[in-house]
């Protein structure tokens, strides 16, 4: 795959949809294919699955299931979008994708972050991100940049903790593949930083090409 694959991870209200749009917008300047999507979602299929997991209504959904239907839309979303535009060469920018299923069902939900994993990998047959950026910020402050929640959102302030934790340990073990960057830094710097890290990596894979 001649591709580059981007995940943007990071509590709610970090600011991944603001560098997403920063970071298409620059690659786009410079001729690139940039194709943006999202997790949960990204298909029709899996924005009907997004609904339902996201929805208020579904209060008290077993973690189980909650996982599941996570990795069912990622199945979808990769077999139909994200796989295929790689196979196109086109640099895809996702927000969110296989660690926030570890870091919210694996961790904060307790079902274990190795089960989770290998249950997105088998989805996805393998496929994990060349690069991830994580927007990291204190879940309080994050939360307070909304008003309106959504069903993840109303959790409690410990639950949001222990997703932030599960970030920044994914990161640790592969630093390689992690950017980690203080959310609460100003927009245009952290777009920066992300934007020449970004196009780093674009060159080293052309160098291998
Ligand atoms: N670096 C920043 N400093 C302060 N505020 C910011 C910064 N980046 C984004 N914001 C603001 O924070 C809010 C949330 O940003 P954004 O929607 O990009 O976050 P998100 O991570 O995509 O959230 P969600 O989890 O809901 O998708 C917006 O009002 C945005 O303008
Ligand atoms: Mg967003």
């Amino acid at each position: 795959m001649s591709g580059f694959f981007i995940v943007f991870e990071g509590g709610e209200g970090a600011g991944k949809s603001t560098q997403e749009r920063h970071l298409a917008s620059s690659l786009r300047e410079q001729g690139l294919e940039i194709v943006r999507t999202r997790e949960p979602g990204g298909t029709p299929a899996a924005e009907e699955i997004r609904r339902i997991v996201l929805s208020t209504d579904s209060a008290g959904m077993d973690p189980r299931t909650e996982a599941l239907l996570f990795a069912a839309a990622r199945s979808d979303h990769v077999a139909r979008i994200i796989r295929p535009a790689l196979e196109r060469g086109c640099v895809v920018i996702c927000d969110r994708y296989l660690d926030s299923s570890v870091a919210y069902q694996g961790h904060a939900r307790g079902l274990g972050a190795e089960r989770v994993r290998d249950l997105s990998l088998w989805a996805t047959q393998g496929l994990v991100p060349d690069l991830t950026i994580v927007l990291d910020l204190d879940p309080a402050d994050g939360l307070a940049r909304f008003a309106e929640r959504d069903r993840m959102e109303s959790e409690p302030l410990e639950y949001h903790r222990q997703v932030r934790a599960a970030f920044l340990a994914l990161a640790e073990q592969a630093p390689e593949r992690y950017l980690v960057l203080d959310a609460r830094d100003d927009e245009e710097r952290i777009a920066s930083t992300i934007l020449e890290r970004v196009v780093a990596a674009l060159a080293e894979q052309e160098s291998h090409a």
